[in-house]
């Protein structure tokens, strides 16, 4: 379980649930840090297990063996099953209130669940032909909607407000994630890449072709800024959601894409001169 969870990747997640938690202005920091280890625990299981033969079958995960590979299949499994576990111990342990935390409790469990969670994203590998964006929205997006929840939560703001931001988000960063698979190279990736090919998996520049990739992911990148709620902290939010959202591009792309979506920014921009100006 160690193994799985340090030295980490981006902490993408937890970092998103204190970004959208200060946002909304009224910050409880036991809920926020609360919510946001367990959203990285629930993460690490995922990848754990979306390693396993069964599924991608990956030998390296952020630059190291993958759990399977360094302890065996069924300690992975276990290691996996008991990070989940270890997530919901970390909320009921966290001394968050009695209101917020069964809210908590779904918006984790809606997350990972078979409903329109992880579960059911990684449930639809096994289908012949899945809808690419059903497919990631469950997949990877589903997460990013738990955290936003949660960010929110834990900001004293409203979930449902900010639930369609998370989704926006993870969505473009599989889209990001499924373009570093076509195209980049594994030092920058950490992990295998050419994976969703070779296994046959859905995947956005397989399915769209690079360009119509790009454009999908541009045209939810519009979206998403668009999508961030009246609050007090929109601006440096919009800005720290953009910069994310292209960590995961391939490095030749990284700045070539225009970001000149109506109404987005007040002018249309250069991603790269976007992400170096101050929030
Ligand atoms: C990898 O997520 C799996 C996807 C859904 C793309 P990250 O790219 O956030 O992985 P880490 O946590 O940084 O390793
Ligand atoms: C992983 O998706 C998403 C999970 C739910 C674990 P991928 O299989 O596309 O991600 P990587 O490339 O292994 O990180
Ligand atoms: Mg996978
Ligand atoms: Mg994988």
């Amino acid at each position: 379980m160690r193994h799985a969870v340090f030295p980490g990747g981006a902490r993408m997640r937890p970092r998103l649930v204190y970004a959208v938690a200060e946002s909304c202005g009224q910050i409880d920091v036991k809920t926020a840090t609360a919510a946001a280890v367990s959203i990285e625990l629930l993460h690490c299981a995922s990848l754990v297990h979306d390693d396993l033969p069964c599924f991608d079958d990956a030998a390296i995960r952020r630059g190291r063996p993958s759990v399977h590979r360094a302890f065996g299949e069924a300690v992975a499994v276990l290691a996996g099953d008991g990070l989940i576990v270890l997530a919901f111990e970390v909320l009921a342990k966290g001394e968050i209130d009695c209101v917020r935390l069964p809210q908590l409790l779904s918006v984790m469990a809606q997350g990972v669940g078979a409903a329109r969670g992880i579960i059911a994203g990684q449930a639809w590998e096994s289908e012949p032909s899945p809808n690419l964006r059903a497919y990631h929205r469950a997949k990877t997006g589903a997460l990013f909607e738990a955290a936003t929840c949660a960010g929110a939560i834990a900001g004293g703001g409203d979930p449902e407000v900010w639930r369609e931001v998370g989704g926006l988000l993870g969505e473009a960063y599989q889209i990001a994630d499924d373009l570093l698979d076509a195209l980049g190279g594994s030092e920058q990736a950490g992990k295998p890449v050419g994976q969703d090919m070779e296994h046959g998996r859905p995947n956005a520049a397989r399915e769209l072709g690079i360009r119509g990739a790009f454009r999908r992911f541009e045209e939810l990148l519009t979206r998403l800024v668009d999508a961030v709620p009246d609050c007090p902290g929109r601006t440096r939010m919009r800005h720290e959601l953009l910069a994310q959202c292209t960590r995961l591009l391939p490095d030749a792309q990284r700045g070539s894409s225009l970001l000149s979506g109506a109404g987005m920014l007040d002018t249309p921009v250069a991603l790269g001169e976007l992400l170096a100006r101050p929030a």
